[in-house]
């Protein structure tokens, strides 16, 4: 992976995968690793984020490496009329390595292919957002004892999730079973059911789970993005189809966890944070060590 573009998760078969959780297993024992000395990491955010621009920036310090960068597109000469091209070109000179988030689908793609150095894709649009999948999957692991065989409910916005479309495609190397819960209008894309399709990975597709949430061992709620939609209505009608309440996990399996990639906005209710069943803001935590595995090993620093 030395020196390699994460730009989608399919850029990292299982293997590289298995290798990036052992690596964020040790990062996690051993935080302070002063290996990034003398490295520049830039943090190119075009679109908001709390968890995903603020644990890279904690992993950069932790390794000891230096962070440049922008919060704020508008704060650039983005605002200028400057390209993503030119922009990438010049962060280029002055980084090691480029995180980037962009609302444009396709735009990390794009950048990988005029950067001098790799381009870690902190999510594009509706498209991915492999550094996300890399942390759930190591949360998975650490509650499940196994990545294998396990059913999987993802619950929300599976449409626009640029989240659940990741996650799919890495879960897919471990025999899971996908339960989808969506609002009609916010249906898993065809593309990704026949993905699975030809990979004979079983999945159904549901618009109540009250009845069926006893199968879940992972339960992986999303938030309806209103930023994703052109058409207000369309939101207003499908943001509050799906809530979870600490009544609903009662006959739920001792393993499950319910994992949310945040933010939240109304889909989980407040009284399942204190249910031991609620795993979300240790997710959020984990994807320090992930990324400190990400950075680690993008650089061959490992
Ligand atoms: N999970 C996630 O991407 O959160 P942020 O938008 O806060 O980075």
């Amino acid at each position: 992976m030395k020196n390699k573009s994460l730009v989608s998760i399919e850029d990292y078969g299982k293997n590289n995968i298995l290798k990036i959780l052992e690596l964020a297993e040790y990062f996690e024992k051993n935080p302070n690793q002063k290996i990034l000395d003398g490295k520049v990491i830039a943090s190119l955010f075009f679109e908001p984020s709390t968890r995903t621009r603020l644990s890279f920036e904690s992993a950069v310090n932790k390794l000891g490496g230096s962070i440049i960068g922008f919060t704020d597109a508008g704060s650039s000469s983005v605002s200028k009329g400057e390209s993503l091209k030119d922009t990438i070109k010049t962060v280029s000179n002055y980084s090691d390595l480029i995180v980037m988030r962009h609302p444009l689908e396709g735009s990390a793609k794009y950048a990988s292919e005029v950067s001098d150095v790799p381009i870690i894709n902190a999510g594009d649009g509706a498209n991915q957002h492999p550094t996300q999948t890399l942390l759930d999957l190591y949360s998975i692991k650490k509650t499940q004892g196994k990545l294998e065989d396990l059913n999987i409910f993802l619950v929300g916005d599976l449409k626009y999730g640029r989240t659940v479309h990741s996650l799919l495609m890495a879960m897919s190397n471990f025999n899971p079973v996908f339960n989808f819960i969506s609002h009609p209008k916010l249906r898993i894309p065809a593309e990704h059911k026949l993905f699975l399709d030809n990979l004979g990975i079983k999945y159904y597709e549901h618009t109540e789970f009250t009845d069926i949430i006893s199968k879940a061992d992972i339960i992986y709620m999303t938030r309806v993005q209103r930023e994703r939609f052109s058409d207000p209505m369309e939101y207003e009608k499908t943001k509050n189809a799906y809530v979870l309440n600490n009544a609903m996990l009662e006959n739920t399996k001792e393993n499950l966890r319910i994992l949310h990639p945040l933010p939240r906005v109304n889909e989980i209710s407040e009284d399942v944070d204190t249910n031991t069943k609620a795993y979300y803001f240790t997710q959020a935590l984990n994807g320090v060590f992930t990324r400190q595995a990400i950075i680690a090993s993008t650089l061959g620093l490992i």
